[in-house]
């Protein structure tokens, strides 16, 4: 039995591309699974997933969310703030709404889900946080500067969190994936950037649920984001 048996997980964004394959691995592992989506009606997630809506821009919900996690399931173990957004811009095209967009949703909700939830993780010496980054954080990638930014951003946070939790059991880590199809933002991806991949095609979504589901099951995992790219950055 894997040390994941039995945990609850909290997933945000499970509507999209990835988080319904991330969905279906956790729930394959044995995890009591809540996600959150925009639209709870006709979610299509599978029956047994507790369903919730919630916007990521509602910054000040965020911590009632985990809440409501740890007093429905007892207990919030696993956090995999998946959901994302930006759109495509360039420099110039980048509106003070645009970054303040993206930096609510990829940066500033994972603070407030980690926020609220990894001190009642470390009190019971157990807790898997998966920040969801992107090659983008590294190169800059095709989105825009804001989107680039905001993943950037949670490279901090790894580092932040991981080495003040890891005595206690929880592990923090991010998952940087490029051009992973089947999803809303990787489909809208230019052909170049697809183009580009060392290994001649995009991503699935079930490669980065299975990376995934392996680095919330290692508990000597911690600070680390790992690339999934295809082979694009050499590192
Ligand atoms: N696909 C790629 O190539 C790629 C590469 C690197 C990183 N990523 C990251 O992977 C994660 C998952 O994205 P995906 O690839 O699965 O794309 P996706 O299919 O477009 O899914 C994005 C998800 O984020 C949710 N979301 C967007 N804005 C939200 C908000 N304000 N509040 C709550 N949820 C919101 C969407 O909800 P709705 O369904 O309600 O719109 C959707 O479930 C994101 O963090 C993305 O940045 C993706």
């Amino acid at each position: 039995m894997s040390e994941l048996e039995g945990r609850v997980a909290l997933v945000t964004g499970a509507t999209g591309g990835i988080g319904r394959a991330l969905v279906a691995r956790l729930r394959g592992a044995g995890l009591t699974v809540v996600a959150t989506t925009r639209r709870a009606e006709g979610s299509g997630l599978p029956d047994g997933v507790d369903v919730v809506e919630a916007d990521m821009r509602q910054a000040d919900a965020l911590p009632g969310l985990v809440a409501a996690v740890q007093e429905r399931h007892g207990a919030l173990d696993v956090l995999v703030p998946n959901a994302g957004a930006g759109e495509r811009r360039s420099l110039e095209d980048t509106t003070r709404e645009d970054w303040d967009a993206a930096l609510a949703v990829n940066l500033t909700a994972p603070f407030l889900l980690a926020q609220a939830a990894v001190p009642a993780m470390a009190a019971r010496g157990f807790g898997r946080v998966l920040l969801v980054s992107s090659v983008a954080a590294f190169t800059g990638g095709a989105i825009g500067p804001h989107y680039a930014a905001s993943k950037a951003g949670l490279q901090g946070l790894v580092g932040f969190l991981s080495s003040r939790y890891a005595a206690r059991g929880v592990t923090v880590n991010a998952i940087a994936p490029a051009a992973i199809g089947g999803t809303g933002m990787g489909d809208a991806l230019p052909a170049e950037t697809v183009a580009a991949i060392p290994v001649g095609r995009t991503g699935e979504p079930a490669e980065v649920a299975d990376l995934a589901l392996a680095m919330l099951a290692n508990g000597y995992l911690t600070g680390k984001t790992v690339l999934l790219d295809g082979g694009m950055l050499p590192r």
